[in-house]
């Protein structure tokens, strides 16, 4: 730690991190704002304060341990900013949610997820003529290589099809080696409209795979959403109707998940990114950080906690106390955020989706009669009012993909649909920060001390 004695008594001038002059050093995009003061044993530090587009504060602690030689200690990274970023925006306070400045509420009135998609990643909404071109390229790779659709009859029948979707997406890296450079724009591009082209057809070709149905190639005649759909469920002895309510609503809910900041799987992307791992590795390392039941497959997690409310006779009481209780078996999923502590503004847009379409197709579902009342009895209760625990995306999303017919297993890989381009445009903006480094973050060591060696004979 530093020199000075444990008691000082002046308060000795601070040494202070020196902030490169011109602006607020590495952090593209802020600006200083005076500095923050730290004490410690009797030693004061100045660290610059550093403010973001929408006066979010920050100390910059990246000369911290030059200058102190402390580091701090933050799990979960819960008060911890790893970069700076002008992909999203989002206030937990106030359940506001902006991609790239728009509100989430006018993008999914307004735009379908092909056209927010674009948003995300080029970073401004596109012309009709750059839409028109975007689409175009989606809808000419949407196959996948011959040979990769005999991967699909080497996974088991009932492989979860985020173990699929994580293993053929990093695998189009052996396939698609001609756009691995991380430093080739033009390579990168071509990954980017070949991931986003081809997930659609790798996830639903886990789907076919696990009902024993044959792969139903993509079409280019069909939009993003249609395309899916009839991958999905289309057979070859039949034409299959897409219901537009269906399409409209799979839009909705595609860009709706689009992006959410620093979570927990574009966090994962972004550090295996960084190492200038390929994008093809790198959006596979996120698929398996989403499958996890606390953050993307918390969606089928809720629906088989509903299910579970269903059967044992819609006591919605019972597992709200059970949640109280913090019983190691039970958790309310859905219900939760690391950083609302509001109403989920995506859980809003999904629930008034959810109305609609049950209603448009004449269709009462227990399971969402069952979820409004849990969310009623949950938001009246002392112990989430205090926690400020609201319903979150998985909430409700869930009772759409059952009202489209789409299968529980398969909720996750439609969350990773729709965040793909919200990996991708975090990717991307990673490799174009002046202040890119290797993701590499120091730890507090906790083990034994230095040990002599003991001969395996003296040991008890
Ligand atoms: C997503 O980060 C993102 O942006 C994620 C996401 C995205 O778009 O990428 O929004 C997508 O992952 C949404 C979240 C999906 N997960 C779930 O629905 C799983 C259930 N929710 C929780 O496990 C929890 O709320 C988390 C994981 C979402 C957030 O956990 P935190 O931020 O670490 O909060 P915490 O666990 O410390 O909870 C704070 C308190 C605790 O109580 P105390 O220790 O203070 O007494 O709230 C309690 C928790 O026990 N709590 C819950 C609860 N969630 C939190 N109690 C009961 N049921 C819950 N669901």
């Amino acid at each position: 730690m530093s020199a000075t004695t444990k008691n000082a008594t002046t308060t000795p001038s601070p040494a202070t991190a020196r902030a490169p002059s011109g602006g607020a050093g590495p952090f593209a995009g802020t600006r200083a704002d005076g500095c923050a003061q730290l004490q410690i044993n009797g030693q004061l530090y100045e660290l610059p304060l550093l403010v973001g587009s929408e006066n979010e504060h920050a100390i910059d602690i990246s000369k911290l341990r030059a200058i102190t030689g402390a580091i701090t200690l933050d799990e979960g990274y819960v008060n911890t900013g790893s970069t700076t970023s002008a992909i999203t925006f989002l206030d937990g306070e106030k359940g506001i949610l902006r991609y790239r400045g728009y509100p989430i509420e006018v993008l999914a009135e307004k735009c379908d997820f092909v056209e927010v998609s674009y948003l995300l990643i080029y970073g401004k909404l596109p012309t009709s003529d750059e839409l028109d071109a975007f689409r175009k390229s989606l809808s000419h790779h949407t196959m996948i290589h011959e040979d990769m659709r005999s991967f699909y009859g080497g996974f088991p029948r009932d492989a979860h099809p985020m173990a699929t979707l994580g293993s053929v997406v990093g695998a189009l890296s052996t396939f698609y080696q001609d756009s691995l450079d991380v430093h080739d724009p033009r390579q990168v591009e071509v990954s980017v409209h070949r991931l986003m082209a081809k997930l659609p057809t790798i996830a639903a070709y886990s789907y076919k795979k696990s009902i024993g149905q044959p792969l139903i190639y993509p079409r280019n005649d069909l939009s993003y959403c249609e395309n899916f759909l009839q991958m999905m469920f289309a057979v070859p002895c039949e034409e299959y109707h897409i219901d537009p309510d269906f399409t409209d609503a799979l839009d909705m809910l595609l860009i709706v998940h689009a992006d959410h900041e620093q979570n927990c799987s574009t966090s994962t992307v972004r550090m295996v990114g960084s190492s200038d791992a390929n994008l093809f590795a790198s959006i596979s390392a996120g698929i398996s950080a989403l499958w996890g039941p606390l953050h993307g497959g918390a969606n089928q997690a809720c629906v088989e906690m509903l299910e579970r409310m269903v059967a044992d006779g819609g006591n919605v009481k019972k597992y709200v106390e059970l949640a109280k209780k913090k019983d190691p078996s039970f958790r309310l999923m859905g219900f939760g955020h690391r950083v609302y502590k509001n109403y989920d503004p995506r859980a809003r847009l999904i629930k008034t989706t959810c109305d609609q379409l049950l209603a448009k197709l004449s269709l009462r579902d227990p399971m969402f009669d069952i979820a409004q009342q849990l969310e009623e009895v949950a938001l009246a209760d002392e112990y989430f009012i205090e926690r400020k625990l609201y319903p979150n995306v998985d909430f409700y999303s869930g009772v759409i993909y059952r009202a489209m017919g789409i299968p529980v297993q398969m909720f996750p890989v439609l969350f990773a649909m729709g965040r793909l381009p919200g990996w991708i445009a975090h990717w991307d903006e990673m490799h174009h920060s002046p202040a890119k480094k290797i993701c590499r973050p120091r730890q507090i060591y906790t083990g034994e001390t230095l040990r002599a060696f003991e001969p395996i004979i003296k040991r008890s």
